[in-house]
Protein backbone atom coordinates (compact mmCIF):
# COMPACT_ATOMS: atom_id res chain seq x y z
CA UNK A 1 0.00 0.00 0.00
CA UNK A 2 2.68 2.54 0.96
CA UNK A 3 4.95 1.46 -2.03
CA UNK A 4 2.53 2.23 -4.60
CA UNK A 5 1.77 5.29 -2.71
CA UNK A 6 4.87 6.42 -2.99
CA UNK A 7 4.76 5.55 -6.85
CA UNK A 8 1.96 7.22 -7.47
CA UNK A 9 3.79 10.53 -5.97
CA UNK A 10 7.27 10.14 -8.13
CA UNK A 11 4.54 9.65 -10.66
CA UNK A 12 2.72 12.87 -10.43
CA UNK A 13 6.57 14.88 -9.32
CA UNK A 14 7.93 13.42 -12.81
CA UNK A 15 4.76 14.56 -14.75
CA UNK A 16 5.02 18.12 -13.43
CA UNK A 17 8.28 18.46 -14.23
CA UNK A 18 7.89 17.39 -17.45
CA UNK A 19 4.74 19.41 -18.30
CA UNK A 20 5.77 22.33 -15.49
CA UNK A 21 3.31 22.68 -13.17
CA UNK A 22 1.57 25.76 -14.68
CA UNK A 23 0.52 23.88 -17.81
CA UNK A 24 -1.38 21.52 -15.09
CA UNK A 25 -3.31 24.38 -14.18
CA UNK A 26 -6.31 25.58 -16.54
CA UNK A 27 -5.11 27.81 -19.47
CA UNK A 28 -2.12 28.68 -20.07
CA UNK A 29 0.37 30.60 -17.70
CA UNK A 30 3.14 33.19 -18.26
CA UNK A 31 5.26 33.96 -15.74
CA UNK A 32 6.33 37.52 -15.43
CA UNK A 33 8.99 39.15 -13.30
CA UNK A 34 10.10 42.58 -12.89
CA UNK A 35 11.83 44.75 -10.24
CA UNK A 36 9.56 47.44 -9.24
CA UNK A 37 7.54 48.11 -5.84
CA UNK A 38 3.39 46.36 -5.95
CA UNK A 39 2.46 50.36 -5.00
CA UNK A 40 4.70 51.71 -8.29
CA UNK A 41 2.32 52.51 -11.54
CA UNK A 42 4.43 50.46 -13.96
CA UNK A 43 3.36 47.82 -11.87
CA UNK A 44 -0.43 48.89 -12.21
CA UNK A 45 -0.33 48.85 -15.75
CA UNK A 46 0.83 45.21 -15.67
CA UNK A 47 -1.92 44.01 -13.51
CA UNK A 48 -4.06 45.64 -15.78
CA UNK A 49 -2.87 43.98 -18.59
CA UNK A 50 -3.08 40.77 -16.71
CA UNK A 51 -6.59 41.19 -15.73
CA UNK A 52 -7.62 42.54 -19.63
CA UNK A 53 -5.64 39.46 -21.05
CA UNK A 54 -7.79 37.03 -18.84
CA UNK A 55 -11.11 38.54 -19.93
CA UNK A 56 -9.97 38.61 -23.62
CA UNK A 57 -8.69 34.97 -23.89
CA UNK A 58 -11.59 33.75 -21.99
CA UNK A 59 -9.35 32.18 -18.71
CA UNK A 60 -7.35 30.69 -21.56
CA UNK A 61 -4.15 32.66 -21.51
CA UNK A 62 -2.81 34.40 -17.91
CA UNK A 63 -0.23 36.30 -16.59
CA UNK A 64 1.44 35.60 -13.01
CA UNK A 65 3.36 38.75 -11.90
CA UNK A 66 6.44 38.18 -9.99
CA UNK A 67 7.18 42.06 -8.65
CA UNK A 68 10.06 43.40 -6.41
CA UNK A 69 13.03 41.48 -7.94
CA UNK A 70 12.49 37.98 -6.67
CA UNK A 71 13.43 36.40 -9.69
CA UNK A 72 16.57 38.44 -10.35
CA UNK A 73 17.54 41.89 -10.80
CA UNK A 74 16.93 43.54 -14.92
CA UNK A 75 19.85 42.08 -16.38
CA UNK A 76 19.59 38.35 -15.15
CA UNK A 77 15.84 38.80 -15.73
CA UNK A 78 16.64 39.11 -19.59
CA UNK A 79 18.95 36.67 -19.61
CA UNK A 80 16.42 34.14 -18.26
CA UNK A 81 14.28 35.16 -21.25
CA UNK A 82 16.79 34.54 -23.65
CA UNK A 83 16.86 30.77 -22.55
CA UNK A 84 13.39 30.36 -21.78
CA UNK A 85 13.45 29.41 -18.32
CA UNK A 86 11.38 32.93 -17.87
CA UNK A 87 8.53 34.34 -19.92
CA UNK A 88 8.30 37.86 -19.44
CA UNK A 89 9.64 40.66 -18.04
CA UNK A 90 9.61 44.59 -17.56
CA UNK A 91 13.17 46.19 -17.46
CA UNK A 92 14.35 49.80 -17.98
CA UNK A 93 15.43 50.41 -21.86
CA UNK A 94 18.65 50.89 -20.12
CA UNK A 95 20.01 47.95 -19.18
CA UNK A 96 18.38 46.46 -22.35
CA UNK A 97 21.14 47.83 -24.76
CA UNK A 98 23.63 45.33 -23.55
CA UNK A 99 21.43 43.05 -24.64
CA UNK A 100 19.74 44.78 -27.80
CA UNK A 101 22.66 47.92 -29.16
CA UNK A 102 20.35 50.13 -31.18
CA UNK A 103 18.25 50.79 -27.88
CA UNK A 104 20.70 52.81 -26.33
CA UNK A 105 19.40 56.15 -28.29
CA UNK A 106 16.34 56.13 -25.72
CA UNK A 107 18.78 56.38 -22.88
CA UNK A 108 20.95 59.36 -24.31
CA UNK A 109 20.38 62.29 -21.99
CA UNK A 110 18.03 65.14 -23.48
CA UNK A 111 17.62 63.43 -26.74
CA UNK A 112 13.98 64.52 -26.89
CA UNK A 113 12.93 67.97 -26.86
CA UNK A 114 9.53 67.13 -24.18
CA UNK A 115 7.50 64.07 -23.55
CA UNK A 116 5.12 64.48 -26.72
CA UNK A 117 8.59 64.06 -29.00
CA UNK A 118 9.51 61.44 -26.81
CA UNK A 119 5.90 59.09 -27.43
CA UNK A 120 5.55 60.38 -30.79
CA UNK A 121 9.44 57.94 -31.37
CA UNK A 122 7.82 55.17 -28.94
CA UNK A 123 4.84 55.21 -30.51
CA UNK A 124 6.14 55.36 -34.22
CA UNK A 125 8.36 53.45 -36.91
CA UNK A 126 11.53 53.80 -34.38
CA UNK A 127 9.64 52.44 -31.68
CA UNK A 128 8.31 49.46 -33.22
CA UNK A 129 11.68 48.72 -34.67
CA UNK A 130 13.59 48.79 -31.20
CA UNK A 131 10.92 46.77 -30.07
CA UNK A 132 10.72 43.96 -32.82
CA UNK A 133 14.28 44.33 -33.83
CA UNK A 134 15.52 42.70 -30.14
CA UNK A 135 13.89 39.69 -31.69
CA UNK A 136 17.59 38.88 -33.12
CA UNK A 137 18.66 38.69 -29.31
CA UNK A 138 15.76 36.14 -28.27
CA UNK A 139 13.81 38.92 -26.98
CA UNK A 140 10.59 40.72 -28.44
CA UNK A 141 9.35 43.95 -27.02
CA UNK A 142 5.73 44.16 -26.61
CA UNK A 143 4.88 47.81 -25.86
CA UNK A 144 6.79 50.72 -23.80
CA UNK A 145 5.93 51.80 -20.76
CA UNK A 146 5.60 55.59 -19.37
CA UNK A 147 8.75 56.10 -16.72
CA UNK A 148 8.92 59.75 -17.18
CA UNK A 149 11.80 61.63 -17.09
CA UNK A 150 15.37 60.67 -14.76
CA UNK A 151 16.52 63.60 -12.44
CA UNK A 152 19.29 63.43 -9.38
CA UNK A 153 19.35 62.93 -5.89
CA UNK A 154 21.60 63.05 -3.22
CA UNK A 155 22.23 62.67 -0.25
CA UNK A 156 24.59 65.60 1.72
CA UNK A 157 24.62 68.23 -0.74
CA UNK A 158 22.10 69.50 -3.93
CA UNK A 159 22.64 69.27 -7.24
CA UNK A 160 22.15 73.16 -8.63
CA UNK A 161 24.35 72.74 -11.54
CA UNK A 162 26.91 70.16 -13.00
CA UNK A 163 29.77 71.51 -10.76
CA UNK A 164 28.14 70.06 -8.11
CA UNK A 165 28.02 66.76 -9.38
CA UNK A 166 32.36 66.79 -8.96
CA UNK A 167 33.43 64.37 -6.56
CA UNK A 168 29.99 62.10 -6.11
CA UNK A 169 29.53 58.62 -6.36
CA UNK A 170 26.32 58.49 -8.38
CA UNK A 171 25.12 55.21 -8.58
CA UNK A 172 23.67 54.26 -12.54
CA UNK A 173 22.07 51.27 -14.36
CA UNK A 174 23.88 48.75 -15.70
CA UNK A 175 24.26 51.19 -18.91
CA UNK A 176 27.17 52.52 -20.74
CA UNK A 177 25.50 55.42 -21.78
CA UNK A 178 23.81 56.40 -18.18
CA UNK A 179 27.89 55.85 -17.03
CA UNK A 180 28.65 58.49 -20.17
CA UNK A 181 26.55 60.82 -19.11
CA UNK A 182 27.02 60.95 -15.40
CA UNK A 183 30.93 61.32 -16.62
CA UNK A 184 30.39 63.75 -19.11
CA UNK A 185 28.21 65.92 -16.04
CA UNK A 186 31.60 65.43 -13.61
CA UNK A 187 30.20 62.54 -11.03
CA UNK A 188 31.64 59.70 -10.49
CA UNK A 189 28.97 56.92 -12.27
CA UNK A 190 28.73 53.68 -10.17
CA UNK A 191 26.23 50.65 -11.71
CA UNK A 192 24.28 49.05 -9.03
CA UNK A 193 21.57 46.70 -9.39
CA UNK A 194 18.39 48.69 -8.70
CA UNK A 195 17.68 46.43 -5.77
CA UNK A 196 20.90 46.86 -3.62
CA UNK A 197 20.76 50.49 -3.76
CA UNK A 198 19.06 51.21 -1.00
CA UNK A 199 21.02 49.57 1.59
CA UNK A 200 24.51 51.17 -0.87
CA UNK A 201 22.80 54.45 -0.35
CA UNK A 202 22.08 53.93 3.32
CA UNK A 203 25.71 52.77 3.54
CA UNK A 204 27.49 55.55 1.69
CA UNK A 205 28.74 53.35 -1.47
CA UNK A 206 27.18 55.91 -3.10
CA UNK A 207 26.15 59.48 -2.85
CA UNK A 208 23.12 60.15 -4.96
CA UNK A 209 21.23 57.86 -7.32
CA UNK A 210 19.22 59.25 -10.18
CA UNK A 211 15.58 58.16 -11.50
CA UNK A 212 11.79 59.12 -11.72
CA UNK A 213 9.32 60.54 -8.95
CA UNK A 214 7.74 57.13 -8.58
CA UNK A 215 10.61 55.38 -7.95
CA UNK A 216 12.44 57.44 -6.19
CA UNK A 217 9.43 57.70 -3.68
CA UNK A 218 8.53 53.84 -3.57
CA UNK A 219 11.80 52.66 -3.30
CA UNK A 220 12.17 54.66 0.10
CA UNK A 221 15.58 56.02 -1.31
CA UNK A 222 14.00 59.52 -0.04
CA UNK A 223 14.49 58.22 3.59
CA UNK A 224 18.11 58.51 2.61
CA UNK A 225 18.36 61.26 -0.08
CA UNK A 226 17.34 64.44 1.12
CA UNK A 227 17.36 66.41 -2.24
CA UNK A 228 16.09 65.69 -5.46
CA UNK A 229 17.40 68.15 -8.44
CA UNK A 230 14.69 67.76 -11.16
CA UNK A 231 17.19 68.33 -14.17
CA UNK A 232 15.44 65.55 -16.05
CA UNK A 233 18.24 64.55 -17.95
CA UNK A 234 16.64 61.61 -19.79
CA UNK A 235 13.53 59.97 -20.48
CA UNK A 236 14.63 56.25 -20.84
CA UNK A 237 11.04 54.82 -21.19
CA UNK A 238 9.90 50.75 -19.27
CA UNK A 239 9.69 48.39 -21.88
CA UNK A 240 7.56 45.30 -21.51
CA UNK A 241 9.21 41.92 -23.33
CA UNK A 242 8.59 38.25 -23.79
CA UNK A 243 11.17 35.79 -24.65
CA UNK A 244 11.16 34.95 -28.43
CA UNK A 245 11.40 30.78 -27.63
CA UNK A 246 7.35 31.52 -25.37
CA UNK A 247 6.42 33.63 -27.56
CA UNK A 248 7.21 31.39 -30.92
CA UNK A 249 5.00 28.81 -28.91
CA UNK A 250 2.03 30.70 -28.38
CA UNK A 251 -1.08 30.20 -31.23
CA UNK A 252 -1.27 33.01 -33.93
CA UNK A 253 -4.61 34.19 -31.55
CA UNK A 254 -2.92 33.96 -28.38
CA UNK A 255 -0.25 35.98 -29.40
CA UNK A 256 -3.31 38.77 -30.59
CA UNK A 257 -4.83 38.24 -26.91
CA UNK A 258 -1.58 39.54 -25.65
CA UNK A 259 -0.36 42.13 -28.02
CA UNK A 260 -3.66 44.04 -27.45
CA UNK A 261 -3.97 43.60 -24.14
CA UNK A 262 -0.30 44.84 -23.75
CA UNK A 263 -0.66 47.64 -25.73
CA UNK A 264 -4.45 48.33 -24.00
CA UNK A 265 -2.28 48.20 -20.73
CA UNK A 266 -0.41 51.31 -22.59
CA UNK A 267 -3.60 53.99 -22.21
CA UNK A 268 -4.34 52.57 -18.73
CA UNK A 269 -0.48 53.14 -17.18
CA UNK A 270 -0.04 56.56 -18.88
CA UNK A 271 -3.07 57.53 -16.77
CA UNK A 272 -1.76 55.94 -13.67
CA UNK A 273 1.62 57.42 -14.05
CA UNK A 274 0.53 60.90 -14.19
CA UNK A 275 -1.76 60.62 -11.00
CA UNK A 276 1.28 58.83 -9.55
CA UNK A 277 4.13 61.35 -10.11
CA UNK A 278 2.25 63.93 -8.31
CA UNK A 279 1.40 61.95 -5.72
CA UNK A 280 5.20 60.44 -4.93
CA UNK A 281 6.55 64.39 -5.40
CA UNK A 282 4.01 65.41 -2.80
CA UNK A 283 4.89 62.64 -0.25
CA UNK A 284 8.55 63.17 -0.26
CA UNK A 285 8.26 67.03 0.26
CA UNK A 286 6.34 65.78 2.91
CA UNK A 287 8.91 63.47 4.15
CA UNK A 288 11.53 66.42 4.46
CA UNK A 289 12.95 66.21 0.84
CA UNK A 290 13.81 69.73 -1.23
CA UNK A 291 12.94 69.46 -4.21
CA UNK A 292 15.41 71.94 -6.55
CA UNK A 293 14.51 72.84 -10.27
CA UNK A 294 18.20 73.32 -11.54
CA UNK A 295 18.23 75.34 -14.94
CA UNK A 296 18.64 72.60 -17.53
CA UNK A 297 20.90 74.35 -20.18
CA UNK A 298 24.45 73.77 -18.09
CA UNK A 299 23.48 70.12 -18.11
CA UNK A 300 22.14 69.46 -21.84
CA UNK A 301 25.70 71.68 -22.61
CA UNK A 302 28.09 69.64 -21.07
CA UNK A 303 26.59 65.71 -22.46
CA UNK A 304 26.77 67.30 -25.76
CA UNK A 305 30.40 65.47 -26.17
CA UNK A 306 28.65 62.27 -26.20
CA UNK A 307 26.74 63.24 -29.30
CA UNK A 308 30.01 64.09 -30.96
CA UNK A 309 31.44 60.66 -29.77
CA UNK A 310 28.34 58.83 -32.26
CA UNK A 311 29.85 60.54 -34.96
CA UNK A 312 31.62 57.28 -35.41
CA UNK A 313 28.84 55.01 -34.95
CA UNK A 314 26.60 55.38 -38.25
CA UNK A 315 23.89 53.15 -36.78
CA UNK A 316 22.98 55.34 -34.11
CA UNK A 317 23.80 58.15 -35.49
CA UNK A 318 21.26 57.70 -37.95
CA UNK A 319 18.79 57.06 -35.37
CA UNK A 320 19.92 60.34 -33.64
CA UNK A 321 19.74 61.96 -36.62
CA UNK A 322 16.11 60.64 -37.07
CA UNK A 323 14.81 61.42 -33.71
CA UNK A 324 15.81 64.52 -34.08
CA UNK A 325 13.91 65.16 -37.36
CA UNK A 326 10.53 64.33 -35.89
CA UNK A 327 8.60 67.50 -34.78
C1 LIG B 1 13.16 52.89 -13.11
C2 LIG B 1 12.72 51.77 -13.99
C3 LIG B 1 13.20 50.44 -13.47
C4 LIG B 1 14.68 50.47 -13.16
C5 LIG B 1 15.02 51.61 -12.26
C6 LIG B 1 16.53 51.72 -12.01
O1 LIG B 1 12.50 52.83 -11.91
O2 LIG B 1 11.31 51.75 -14.07
O3 LIG B 1 12.91 49.47 -14.42
O4 LIG B 1 15.08 49.29 -12.53
O5 LIG B 1 14.57 52.81 -12.86
O6 LIG B 1 17.03 52.82 -11.89
O7 LIG B 1 17.19 50.67 -11.92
Amino acid sequence: MINQLWTRLLFLALVCSILSCSELQEGKVLKLAHGLDVKHPVHGGMVYMAQDLEKRSGGKLKIQIYPSGQLGSERQCLELLQIGSLDMTKVSAAPLENFSPKTKVLSLPYIFRDEDHAWEVFNGDIGKELLVGAEEFWLRGLVFYDAGSRSFYTKDRPINSPADLKGLKIRVQNSQTALQMVSALGGSPTPISFGELYTSLQQGVVDGAENNAPSFYTSRHYEVCKYYSIDEHAVVPDVLLIGTSTWNRLSVQEQEWLQAAADASVTEQRKLWKVANQEALDKVIEAGVEIIYPDKAPFSDQVSEIYESYKDNPEIFSLIERIRSIQ
